[in-house]
């Protein structure tokens, strides 16, 4: 009799672990954020170009009123094959978008074009067209719409941005080219801040030179990098058991950094059915970066000349944090940008991580102790910004 209340006890414990998983996996962001016990508004922006973007708003923490006095706006724009539930996906005490909300601010997160929170006017996912563009849209479009869009809602004059990874390519490309953005914008914070991306340019240059890979996507037109969910649902499963678990680690970790110690096995099968999709230009721009060296327009393709973004153009105060075991923007290029964000003059601080020599590229959405080693110091860097910027004069 013991024995089976034993296995009942444990299925059942088994049972309520694995509905807390699919839930996590498969449920929107208002489903999240609602059943984490936060307000959840849902915005749209429409880009100057037919694109119409998913906004998502905590417009404040739990069970408290907005932050007495003025109300102060912080977007989070997400990486490549990621969306906005990267800020939200470890749930409250974990993720960033809770922290900032529970400190007192009003939390915005921003969808970029092409993952499923996005869609097109008049073209379908179907559509080649629908994947024509790169972090050089994102920049151009996709930011400036979700930034007057959350102006227009809070009748605020500027909020304060926070890229992770392609969302903060997307900073750099948005106020490239289009400058005027820097008057809305308190300041800049990239999280392992995508630029430079010297470190797997060998890699790039062996898949590019030898197997020619940009030329089989071109001529096969292949837009799209979409895993169907069927084979999400075969990697997960392959994934998540425990004879190939350290496989998969293995193989994600030789890409972003290893991190054993900060892997959350509960998160696994997350962090594959979360995967979104991106297009193929995006990918080959960013292959681009890392085969020229240069954070240079996509111009005429992956062959086409190299033309570097404007960096002068940049006027908001930006600080750059990284993981000092990150494989992908590694050190030496965060502080290459930092060098030449300082040269401008838009650089506030450059700071790796603090109290955790192994953080790498996913450790920022994904690490165990995300909260505690990451969020709780940003929380307060974002203070500083605030006090020390909000009221700058624009120009
Ligand atoms: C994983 O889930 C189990 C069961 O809900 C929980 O006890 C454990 O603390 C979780 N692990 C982490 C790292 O959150
Ligand atoms: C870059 O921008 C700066 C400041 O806006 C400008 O003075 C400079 O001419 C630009 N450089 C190029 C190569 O366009
Ligand atoms: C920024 O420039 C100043 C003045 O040239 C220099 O003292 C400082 O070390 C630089 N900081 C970084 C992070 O490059």
């Amino acid at each position: 009799m013991k024995s089976c209340s034993c296995i009942i006890l444990l299925v059942s414990l088994l049972l309520t672990v694995s509905a807390q998983v699919l839930k996590k996996a498969y449920a929107t962001v208002p489903q999240l954020v609602e059943s984490a016990g936060y307000p959840v508004e849902k915005h749209y922006a429409h880009t100057s170009d037919g694109y119409i973007l998913q906004v998502y708003r905590i417009p404040h923490g739990k069970g408290t009123n907005q932050m007495d006095g003025e109300k102060k706006a912080i977007v989070l724009f997400h990486g490549l094959i990621g969306g906005c539930d990267n800020f939200i996906i470890m749930g409250p005490r974990k993720s960033l978008a809770y922290y900032l909300a529970d400190a007192g601010y009003d939390v915005w997160l921003a969808n970029l074009r092409g993952n499923f929170y996005t869609s097109h006017r008049t073209l379908t996912r179907k559509d080649p067209a629908f994947w024509k563009y790169s972090f050089d849209e994102h920049g151009k479009y996709d930011a400036p719409a979700i930034i007057d869009k959350i102006l227009e809602v809070t009748g605020l004059s500027r909020v304060l941005y926070i890229g992770h990874s392609m969302g903060f390519t997307t900073l750099l490309t948005m106020l490239a080219q289009r400058p005027e953005y820097n008057d809305k914008l308190i300041a800049g914070v990239g999280l392992a801040p995508a630029a430079y991306l010297n470190n797997i340019q060998r890699f790039v240059h062996f898949v590019t030179n030898n197997i020619k890979l940009h030329k089989i996507l071109h001529e096969l037109d292949v837009g799209a990098i979409k895993i169907p969910r069927k084979y999400l649902k075969a990697l997960s499963k392959y994934c998540t058991s425990e004879k190939n678990l350290d496989h998969c680690l293995n193989f994600v970790y030789s890409i972003v950094g290893d991190d054993y110690g900060q892997h959350d096995l509960n998160m696994s099968n997350v962090m594959i059915m979360r995967i979104q999709p991106a297009s193929t230009q995006q990918i080959l721009h960013y292959a681009k970066l890392a085969e020229t060296g240069v954070l240079t327009s996509w111009e005429d393709g992956f062959e086409g000349r190299v033309k570097p973004y404007n960096l002068s153009n940049i006027r908001t105060p930006v600080s750059l944090w990284y993981g000092e075991n990150d494989k992908l923007t590694a050190t030496p290029e965060i502080l290459r940008l930092a060098r030449e964000l300082n040269e401008t003059g838009a650089l506030h601080s450059v700071r790796p991580v603090p109290q955790w020599k192994k953080f790498n590229h996913l450790d920022f959405v994904y690490a165990k102790d995300v909260g505690k080693i990451l969020n709780t110091p940003l929380v307060a860097h974002v203070k500083e910004l605030f006090d020390q910027f909000d009221k700058r004069q624009v120009k």
